[in-house]
């Protein structure tokens, strides 16, 4: 008998998590269930840190960015290899259906690994900048937490590795919509942009 109940109530919490994720893959606008999700993940928190999270991100960001890999203006070659070929796909309607999909979905916390000295220096740059070589703190553009601005995206839990890869792309002109970040990103040192990274991912 009891056997049975635990069995039973097995049975009954698999089918509402099952159930739930169907209902949320039917909830997302069809190019999210249907190409996104393999990399960024149905709720646009990725797995791998090869791709950036997209949970949380603000909506406006996220149609900037997208509208610029459809242009083609965002040209690194991550870009090229992945984005092109997917914003290619996409209507103007729904880039602005899968922005606000995935700037509404909850934003999980990202597991960092970095050092006590890196996140505290992170932490210095990120609310300081670096005055002497024109470095404006981060925090003036995309916020207190990390969460963005109507001037700046989400840094807060976004993959290092990303941010890192970014940060590098950012100090050449291969993100033209981005000019402001250039003098800020040349001026990083390699060691700097690794600690600031590991900093954003920490926050929440
Ligand atoms: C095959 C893997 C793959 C698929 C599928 C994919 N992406 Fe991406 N996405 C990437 C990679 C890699 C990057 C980083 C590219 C770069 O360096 O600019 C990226 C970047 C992005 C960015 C920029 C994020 C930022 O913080 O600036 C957005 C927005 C985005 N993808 C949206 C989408 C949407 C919407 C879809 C589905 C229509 C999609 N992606 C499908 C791999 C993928
Ligand atoms: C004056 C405002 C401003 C300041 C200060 C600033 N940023 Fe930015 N940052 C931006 C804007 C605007 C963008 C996005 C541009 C676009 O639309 O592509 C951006 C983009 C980025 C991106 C790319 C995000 C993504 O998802 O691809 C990273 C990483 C970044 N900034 C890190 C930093 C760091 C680290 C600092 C501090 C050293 C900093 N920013 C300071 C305005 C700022």
């Amino acid at each position: 008998m009891g056997t049975t109940m635990r069995t039973t109530s097995c049975f009954v919490a698999l089918a509402v998590a099952l159930f739930s994720s169907y209902a949320m893959a039917a909830d997302a606008p069809a190019p999210v269930a249907k190409l996104c999700v393999n990399c960024h993940g149905l709720d646009g928190n990725s797995e791998s840190p090869l791709f950036p999270r997209l949970a949380g991100q603000r909506a406006d960001y996220l149609v900037k960015q997208l509208k610029a890999y459809r242009e083609q203006s965002r040209a690194n070659a991550a870009a090229r290899d992945y984005m092109w070929g997917m914003a290619h796909l996409l209507s103007d309607n729904e880039i602005q259906d899968v922005a606000t999909w995935f700037a509404q979905q909850h934003v999980t916390d990202s597991t960092v690994t970095a050092t006590a000295d890196q996140l505290r220096l992170g932490d210095k740059l990120y609310h300081t900048g670096k005055p002497d070589a024109g470095v404006v703190a981060c925090v003036a553009c995309h916020g207190a937490s990390g969460e963005g601005t109507p001037v700046a995206p989400r840094l807060a839990a976004q993959h290092s590795r990303y941010v890192v890869a970014q940060l590098k792309v950012l100090k050449t002109s291969e993100r033209p919509a981005a000019s402001v970040m250039q003098t800020f990103a040349r001026n990083l040192t390699d060691q700097e942009i690794e600690a600031l990274a590991a900093y954003v991912e920490s926050m929440h």
